[in-house]
């Protein structure tokens, strides 16, 4: 069966309410049902147009069925649709797809997946099954809808990226930039320097580069081989989704200058803050052989990546050291240069010259932008703010709007969750509600954006398991589900509670999927003695007791006089919800206390700041056996709970790796009440007051140069 049916159409008010009834994420422009759909059988063959058969075999094994030169489901390409515009028509005759390119051709494929039962994603489709009847007119807002993901602070296997690249192409997401070399590591092969990533893959036991975070006491790690690359590449394009890689110069830059310290300036390190560790982290601009290094390295990125875009990071470049070498400022000098600006201009052209002489063009974090300093053709990727993103776009730049208050993904969601919070606290519905217009991009700003991108940075993932995705996808699902909307559909045709609920159906898609979804947070109401909770997905509730180590399933309303006592969580399948509580239950105390230790305290990071509760304290060495921290209280403290810990928070590194917990009610005797558990322990339910709390290390170092202590979080006693 060869049909080419094309169906003019415009985008009315009702297509567009239909096309949001249904449940497809992104929703389509328009849809419209038809009379019967069609039944998929064992022997139903999909055809496909030449350009169109990597998507057909895509197509085919997700169905289970083959191909054939005449097949029932047939995909086209027709170049009177715009790129990545498609039309999908399914009758009781047959299924077609016609896109304007491959792209489009692959979105309709998407779309097409899930319209069909779940199974279809857990490779468990039983046939025969029927689709109903439709037709689906559909097309881009942007050209680019992009995910960064930082493979560099936390490795992800070769496997594992494939698997988030399926998540990814499931909605329309077109372009994956991958973070390969950052400060903590070097992730892809070079075969002129392959101690690049031979050694600055790897953190853990005798690296030249310490570990900030993760694992530290043996070898971990890893890097993508150039094979790699090229079955990742290959794998992404036949998802219509293209691999821009990241190679951050010329800061970020801290694990290849431990690799090649000859980058670095002809400065003094800081040596004061690391224990003689030499921390910096941006190359010379004016060294010579740096652009060697960088021309053999860029030359074979570009070799490898077909993508038209390179990026060269351009963000967070630390100047004052080029203020201070001696041969930046002589070259400075030379040339007439009067700010350090300037020589970032210079350094990050030189980048743009290596490139264009491997036929490639720059890409640039918007930092690295001030004014016209850059080819008009660079692609700058906005990230501070909405109003550093309007800069690029005023000054004309194809523009990447990526606001990290709007699209970094490793920002918490609520207060009291995982993540950083230096851009912002949002959840998925002010993802939803973005729009250019409404940031305030001017219409003329606006024309200057060629799409939007969100991006996951992973330092904060290395302390929640990298070898399990679930905090990933906790952290980005069900954001990129509202940041494909945004991206794919535009701005006038959303609506929240339409959205809302078209995710809270697509659950079962996710669970399909194996994604570890984050569920919204149970709404918790306590009155006249009774604390309630409730949830509007389906998902089941949970709840636990302060003291008891026993979850509970929620099954009606609690009666209490004490309701901070009581935590909720709900769960369904992989996916969780976020801690709920009435609102006392997060409040904590700060009584007066004192740190002492076997220990010297840092002159940088003193036991005194973290006595104000304002930060934490490191000391000057790792502990050693026997090794003690003790917190005094001024006056005795009464709470219900109190946490102490080593290590930073969320990232566990500087730890005791091993401790015992004392407690003493008197200030003299002290009984021990546990051990620490990745260098942190809980004091639940005191029996009294408590005056100190000892904690004695039992291990032999941690592999770093220092411990971090933390003021205790402490919890009041409630009436
Ligand atoms: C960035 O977040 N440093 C681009
Ligand atoms: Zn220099």
């Amino acid at each position: 069966m060869k049909r080419l049916v094309l169906f003019l159409f415009t985008v009315c008010a009702t297509c567009v309410a239909m096309a949001q009834s249904v449940t497809l994420l992104p929703a389509p422009r328009s849809y419209a049902s038809a009379d019967k759909g069609f039944t998929i059988n064992y022997k139903t063959k999909i055809s496909c147009d030449k350009g169109a058969i990597p998507a057909g075999e895509y197509l085919a094994s997700k169905l289970g069925i083959g191909t054939a030169m005449d097949g029932d489901i047939h995909l086209a390409i027709d170049s009177r649709l715009g790129s990545e515009e498609y039309q999908l028509s399914i009758f009781s005759e047959g299924i077609t797809i016609v896109g304007g390119d491959y792209g489009g051709v692959f979105n309709g494929v998407t779309t097409l997946l899930q319209l069909l039962p779940v199974e279809v994603y857990s490779s468990n489709l039983v046939l025969p099954c029927t689709v109903k009847g439709c037709v689906i007119n559909d097309a881009p807002r942007y050209n680019h809808r992009g995910f960064m993901l930082d493979v560099c602070r936390t490795w992800m296997s070769k496997g594992d990226l494939m698997s988030f690249i399926d998540l990814l192409a499931y909605h329309k997401i077109n372009s994956l930039r991958l973070h390969l070399t950052d400060d903590e590591a070097w992730r892809i092969e070079i075969k002129s320097h392959p101690e690049l990533a031979k050694v600055g893959g790897y953190r853990g036991v005798g690296s030249p580069v310490w570990a900030r975070y993760g694992k530290w006491n043996k070898k971990w790690g890893g890097y993508y081989t150039q094979d790699d690359i090229r079955d990742i590449v290959a794998y992404a394009a036949q998802r219509n989704i293209e691999i821009i890689p990241e190679i951050d110069l010329p800061d970020h830059s801290h694990c290849l200058a431990r690799v090649h310290p000859e980058v670095l300036c002809d400065t003094d390190h800081n040596s004061s803050a690391a224990l003689g560790y030499d921390t910096r982290s941006v190359v010379c601009a004016t060294n010579e052989a740096n652009y060697t290094l960088i021309e053999d390295i860029l030359g074979e990125v570009c070799a490898l990546f077909p993508s038209t875009y390179i990026h060269v990071g351009g963000d967070e470049v630390d100047m004052s050291e080029w203020k201070r070498c001696p041969d930046c400022s002589a070259f400075m000098r030379r040339t007439n240069m009067y700010t350090t600006e300037e020589l970032r201009d210079y350094f990050m052209l030189r980048l743009s010259e290596i490139l264009e002489k491997n036929g490639k063009l720059m890409a640039v974090w918007g930092d690295a932008v001030s004014g016209d300093n850059l080819p008009k053709t660079t692609h700058v990727y906005g990230w501070e703010s909405v109003d550093s993103c309007r800069e690029v776009a005023a000054a004309g730049y194809p523009t990447i709007v990526m606001p990290g208050d709007y699209f970094y993904f490793d920002m918490k969601q609520s207060e009291h969750e995982a993540g950083h919070d230096w851009a912002a606290i949002f959840d998925v519905q002010k993802v939803y509600n973005f729009s250019p217009s409404a940031v305030g991009f001017t219409e003329s700003e606006a024309k200057s954006i060629i799409g939007l991108e969100a991006s996951f940075f992973s330092e904060l993932y290395a302390s929640h398991n990298p070898e399990s995705p679930a905090y990933l996808h906790y952290m980005t699902f069900p954001r990129l589900l509202a940041f494909a909307e945004v991206a794919w559909i535009g701005v006038d045709v959303r609506n929240w509670n339409s959205f809302h609920k078209r995710v809270c159906r697509y659950y079962d898609k996710l669970d399909a999927m194996g994604v570890y979804y984050r569920l919204d947070a149970p709404k918790i109401e306590y009155a006249d003695g009774r604390l309630s909770a409730s949830v509007s997905d389906g998902s089941t509730l949970f709840y636990r007791q302060e003291g008891s180590s026993k979850v509970m399933r929620y099954m009606a309303p609690i009666a209490t006089e004490s309701p901070s006592r009581y935590r909720f969580i709900s769960r369904r399948g992989r996916a969780i919800s976020p801690t709920a509580a009435v609102d006392e239950y997060f409040e904590t105390i700060t009584p007066r206390f004192d740190i002492t230790s076997s220990m010297k305290d840092s002159w940088n990071f003193p036991f005194d700041k973290a006595e104000n509760y304002g930060r934490i304290a490191r000391t000057t060495r790792a502990a050693d056996v026997d090794d003690w921290v003790m917190f005094s209280f001024e006056t005795a403290v009464s709470c219900r709970k109190m946490k102490v810990a080593t290590g930073n928070f969320q990232l566990p590194r500087y730890i005791f790796e091993a401790g015992d917990v004392y407690v003493s009610y008197d200030g003299e005797e002290f009984v021990k009440v546990g051990v620490l558990e990745n260098g942190a322990y809980v004091i639940e339910n005191p029996s009294q007051p408590i005056k100190a709390v000892r904690i004695v290390c039992t291990s032999r170092g941690n592999g770093a140069a220092w411990v971090s202590i933390q003021p205790p979080t402490i919890y009041p006693v409630i009436e």
